[in-house]
């Protein structure tokens, strides 16, 4: 990998990255997408990290396919698909790990204790990997980017990092490679998460800055639709994650919750 990506430095090209755990969607595509435009070369990762699953979570029925997701990263342009061996990322021995202090145990790290420390070190091993110019992340999973960009930032990592929209369904379902694990009524009754969101950003729009209103609109609109199982819901500042109690500035309002064996998690970034 890294003999490829320095011939292609050493031609003048610039190399951008996009990791990934396969089972490709829009979501993943739109972040090749991206990265074609903004560089000569395209590399995609697949790796099912098994540092950032917990004992009891689903690596092992994780969704794979990587006939369909070669063909997909074919058309859309890929470069390269670099797909290591787990064996290889982590051999015999493997000891070390990347954590980002204060940022990675609120939200998604209070349920999934060490899935952020995996999710670190392994895109810390990607980037030394495939040594690109630029690695894009996508905003669906937020505290994953913001814990990503001052990963690298915080280990003077020389790597451009890019941000891109989240990709939806047509009904506001936001793509993830989980949505998989849904049934026909289950996939209906997720669709309260995105409804919550949107109905957060409409009052924030009217004019509500209180975050405990805003929260409570969205409890309600997660219950009505059928949700039982909500992990957090949460209304912060976009760049530090903490808490907020009066909205202002870039607003990061979050859902995790449960719905069947699925675990869901969607956002939204408003601008008071
Ligand atoms: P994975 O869930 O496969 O997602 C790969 C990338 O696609 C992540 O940056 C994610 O935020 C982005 N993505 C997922 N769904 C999206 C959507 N609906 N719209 C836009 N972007 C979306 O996230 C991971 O893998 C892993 O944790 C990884 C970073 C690869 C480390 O193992």
């Amino acid at each position: 990998m890294r003999c490829w990506s320095r011939q292609a430095r050493a031609r003048g090209k610039t190399i951008a990255l996009v990791p990934t755990m396969g089972f490709l969607h829009e979501g993943h595509l739109s972040l090749v997408r991206r990265a074609r435009k903004q560089s000569d070369a395209v590399v995609m990762s697949i790796f099912v990290n098994p540092l950032q699953f917990g004992p009891k979570e689903d690596f092992k029925v994780y969704p794979r396919d990587l006939k369909r997701d070669r063909e997909l990263a074919r058309r859309e342009g890929c470069d390269v698909l670099f797909v290591p061996p787990s064996r290889q990322v982590y051999p015999k021995g493997f000891l070390t790990r990347v954590h980002v202090e204060g940022l990675q145990e609120g939200l998604c790290g209070a349920s999934r204790p060490g899935h952020f420390t995996g999710v670190c070190t392994v895109v810390l091993k990607l980037v030394n990997m495939v040594e690109p110019h630029v690695v894009l992340f996508g905003q669906k999973d937020a505290q994953q980017a913001v814990i990503l960009r001052r990963m690298l930032r915080d280990l003077n990592v020389d790597v451009k990092v890019v941000v891109c929209p989240t990709l939806r369904e047509r009904d506001g379902l936001a793509m993830s490679s989980r949505n998989r694990y849904l049934s026909d009524v289950e996939r209906k009754k997720a669709l309260a998460i995105s409804r919550s969101l949107f109905a957060a950003r409409e009052l924030v729009r009217g004019g509500e800055r209180r975050a405990g209103r805003i929260k409570r609109k969205m409890k309600e609109t997660l219950s009505r639709g059928g949700i039982t199982r909500v992990e957090y819901v949460a209304v912060m500042d976009a760049r530090e994650l903490v808490p907020l109690s009066v909205v202002r500035g870039e607003v990061l309002i979050a859902v995790a919750a449960r719905v069947g064996k699925a675990r869901l998690i969607d956002n939204l970034k408003v601008r008071v």
